[in-house]
């Protein structure tokens, strides 16, 4: 396998598209066309792994990557993939498929560094810096120019955002049928001989990955746990930090989280995270976790 690979990127929403590819063209970059692009990402166990396909070939991308609103490094793998339909379909089978992120591209270049003129289906228009890093690099000219351009394109502090196409889009909701899939698969294996009343509760966490469980009762009743407990154990055990999505999932009228359950999610989930109350057959109603638990205990604010 190849050594990881570095580089420095950064990301904004482009307000207006021809005023960015004008502003690169006046700084000397250099046009390269337009590609299309879809990517599709899998439920990996750790970082993040894609499916790149392009008109003239397709990639597998695993890469792990820290989330922040500067500019970021990565490092990431690169695997040439000669049947991209089928490499998807085993990948879909025995991972799961997350999100799939289509793009029209313009890529332009500048001192190495490569600009994306993005065009991104369900979510607009945005503009990418990437400067790739030579091995043993300190990444100091790489950051260098991505600051120089930063400056020339106009990107500012309120369009700059730290999160992939993928995380945008599982934001608005992209993930949610594939998490009603995993909640259902949960309740289907939950372990409830006593109460007969199975649960299943699926969750996406912060770097876009899903976690699923069941609860699971036991003869001496107390030591039995809630879907949630299951769930956000397994969010945990994977390397996740914060509830970004919940689907809850019973065979009753309308389930609702237990009491307790309610202060389990609020120790990850914030006030306004979305909790979707599903039955077998999908979502029956999405409420926040504010809604579910207003005046919720946090143990900072009360030592404040
Ligand atoms: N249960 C959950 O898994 N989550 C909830 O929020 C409500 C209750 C389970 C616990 C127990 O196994 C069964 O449902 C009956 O209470």
């Amino acid at each position: 396998m190849d050594a990881p690979r570095r580089n420095v990127e950064l990301k904004a929403r482009d307000r207006d598209p021809e005023a960015t590819l004008a502003a690169a063209l006046g700084h000397g970059a250099v046009d390269q066309g337009v590609l299309r692009q879809k990517d599709t990402y899998f439920a990996a166990r750790e970082g993040r792994l894609k499916l790149r396909e392009e008109d003239d070939g397709a990639t597998l991308i695993a890469y792990a990557r820290a989330d922040a609103a500067t500019a970021r490094t990565s490092a990431y793998h690169l695997v040439d993939v000669p049947d991209p339909a089928a490499l998807a379909a085993a990948l879909d089978a025995s991972l799961g498929t997350v999100v799939v992120v289509e793009k029209r591209r313009r890529l332009l270049l500048w001192e190495d560094v490569r600009i994306h003129l993005d065009r991104v289906e369900g979510l607009g228009t945005w503009v990418e810096l990437e400067a790739v890093a030579p091995a043993g690099s300190d990444l100091s000219d790489e950051h260098r120019k991505v600051a120089e351009l930063r400056a020339a394109l106009d990107m500012g502090d309120e369009d700059v955002v730290a999160q992939g196409y993928a995380a945008l889009l599982l934001a608005r909701g992209a993930a949610t049928d594939r998490m009603v899939s995993l909640a259902r698969r949960a309740m289907e294996r939950a372990y409830a001989p006593y109460s007969n009343f199975h649960v299943g509760v699926a969750l996406r966490d912060e770097a876009g990955a899903l976690h699923f469980g069941a609860n699971v009762e036991n003869g001496a009743y107390p030591q039995g746990n809630c879907a949630e407990a299951s769930a956000i154990g397994a969010l945990v055990t994977a390397g996740g930090h914060r509830i970004e999505e919940a689907v809850v999932m019973g065979d009753t009228a309308l389930i609702v989280p237990c009491g307790g359950c309610r202060q389990r999610l609020s120790e990850f989930a914030d006030a306004d995270t979305p909790i979707h109350l599903a039955g077998p057959e999908g979502v029956r109603k999405t409420v926040t976790l504010a809604d579910l638990l207003p005046y919720a205990f946090d143990l900072e604010e009360a030592q404040k």
